[in-house]
């Protein structure tokens, strides 16, 4: 058995920010699926939002964090997080790290960019790498700490409680059962301080702009332990990935729309400008279902988003990597509309924590996009994910350190994993067909647009998934790709059981049969706790 002072789930910007500082103060584990580099973070493009311009305030950043979130936020951990975004930003430029800069007047300042929602001209970024460019420095100061491990293509099975256990004293968290997937063995970790960094659950669709680690294992890990999962119905759908059949829903940054670029039907007009005041730069679920309605009428297969207005010299500056990619698929940005539909992007419910990233579970800390700290409410403000975890990680660092553990778990015995009489998967097909079948009904069933009968079908198929998935784990010796089925499984039913449970629209949950916003009976949190 292995033993740590800091276990972190997850290696994008929140688990590595918070392996880093930890590594101050104990030895950490860094426990991530396949590559370090592998996660949500490293494939952002639009930025960081934080308030460095004499222009803005902290004010504004706050009230555009609030009008998005549809009137979920948490106030207070919006300010938190906006006002103490600053100095977490010297944290990373401190690293290395350059965020791009323009002449002014003499001198520089950072070239700030502008994105949906936002009133102000407001996001940090390299390019349109930025979360790349924070990953790699991340990850190059991770390798120079002797305090921290990284182990890589390791993945977490399910947390280790004292309720599990069987102690009747207050459940906490003491371990996890890992996999080593070269080995197939099953590690159990001890620690007192469990983080999970895990980011979000974008596989649990068909369509999405998230890379295939994204499949809700910190939720589903969190939830079998008994922690408090919050508003799983707000799933956000950016509404501009390239619509190519072999480009994966390639992303193509809001910041092409906050650089001018405009929306285009298949008739070559600009319509959201029957959709909202602020056209194709309107709050990110108003324009993805703009664009679905539009789809839907037309039966076009996609819309287009057109910015050959400017220069070629500006667009292959600013935003190399789509240029580039989009050019591979045979469409040049310069010259041409880029064709684009929505696809998942960000989950902005999660494992209800505070805004320090305590859960429900003491031991338990949960921070980036797998937690629910009450930023993001009902509709997250673009670019403002990067900044929360840079913020929450610090904090939960400071939390963990004024709380050591009421009962150290070195006074229980953890039992080792026990495989039981199980065999090798015999017949891959079951996991590829379920893994395929749970996407495609979210897709169809639990999108953009909803309705209680959709949502009822789908409830009702998930439960069948499950029982069917809960034999075959019990039956077959685990692999990386049961575990991440079983975990897609149960995300997928938290988060239709949430939706059916908020009979009202806001947000990114809209449904056509409760299309009103009800606040006398729904501007609550939608709180799940397993029985
Ligand atoms: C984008 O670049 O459009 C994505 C930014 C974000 O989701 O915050």
């Amino acid at each position: 058995m292995k033993e740590f002072d800091f276990v972190v789930i997850g290696s994008g910007i929140a688990g590595l920010t918070f392996a880093l500082k930890a590594a101050k103060h104990g030895s950490v584990a860094v426990i991530t699926k396949r590559n370090g580099a592998d996660s949500n973070t490293a494939w952002a493009q639009g930025g960081v939002a934080c308030v460095t311009s004499e222009e803005d305030s902290f004010e504004l950043h706050v009230r555009d964090t609030l009008d998005a979130g549809a009137g979920l936020c948490d106030e207070a951990t919006v300010r938190t997080v906006v006002t103490e975004g600053p100095a977490r930003i010297r944290d990373l430029t401190d690293l290395g790290l350059h965020f791009d800069d323009r002449e002014v007047s003499g001198h520089r300042e950072p070239d700030l960019g502008r994105e949906g929602g936002h009133s102000k001209r407001r996001v940090l970024h390299v390019q349109d790498v930025t979360g790349r460019e924070i990953e790699v420095t991340l990850l190059r100061e991770l390798q120079r700490s002797s305090t921290v491990q990284l182990f890589e293509n390791h993945m977490a099975v399910d947390l280790i409680t004292a309720g599990k256990l069987g102690f009747a004293t207050e459940d906490r968290c003491l371990g996890v059962y890992v996999l080593d997937e070269k080995t197939a063995a099953v590690e159990t970790i001890r620690t007192d301080r469990l983080v999970l960094a895990t980011g979000g659950c974008g596989k649990v669709y068909l369509y999405t702009t998230n890379p295939d680690v994204a499949t809700g294992d910190g939720v589903a890990i969190a939830w079998r332990a008994g922690a408090t999962i919050a508003n799983m119905e707000f799933i956000q759908f950016h509404p501009t990935c390239l619509f190519h059949p072999n480009a994966k829903s390639f992303l193509i940054s809001e910041a092409v729309r906050g650089e001018g670029g405009v929306l285009r039907n298949n008739r070559g007009d600009d319509f959201m400008a029957r959709y909202h005041p602020l056209k194709s730069l309107a709050p990110r679920d108003i324009v993805a279902r703009a664009i679905d309605a539009e789809i839907k009428r037309s039966g076009a297969n996609c819309v287009f988003l057109d910015i050959t207005q400017k220069s070629p010299e500006f667009l292959r500056e600013r935003f190399p990597h789509i240029y580039e990619t989009c050019l591979r698929f045979g469409v040049d940005m310069v010259k041409q509309p880029i064709p684009v539909v929505p696809a998942a992007h960000y989950q902005c419910g999660g494992i209800k924590t505070d805004v320090n990233g305590a859960t429900t579970l003491p031991g338990l800390y949960a921070i980036g996009e797998v937690a629910s700290t009450g930023l993001h409410g009902a509709n997250r403000l673009a670019s403002n994910s990067l900044l929360e975890g840079i913020v929450v990680s610090h904090r939960a660092l400071s939390a963990l350190r004024v709380q050591p553990a009421a009962h150290p778990s070195r006074s229980i015995t953890l039992p080792e994993w026990r495989p039981g009489n199980v065999q090798d998967v015999d017949e891959l097909v079951v996991i590829y067909h379920n893994w395929d079948e749970i996407r495609r009904l979210m897709w169809d069933y639990v999108g953009i647009v909803r309705t209680d009968k959709r949502l009822q079908r789908a409830s009702a198929r998930l439960r069948n998934l499950q029982r069917e998935i809960r034999e075959f784990y019990w039956n077959f010796k685990i692999t990386v790709d049961l575990l991440e089925l079983r975990n897609l499984a149960t995300v997928a039913a938290l988060i239709v059981d949430s939706a059916v449970s908020r009979k009202e629209s806001r947000g990114l949950h809209y449904t056509l049969d409760h299309p009103e916003t009800d606040d006398g009976h729904f501007k609550r949190d939608t709180l799940l706790t397993r029985m």
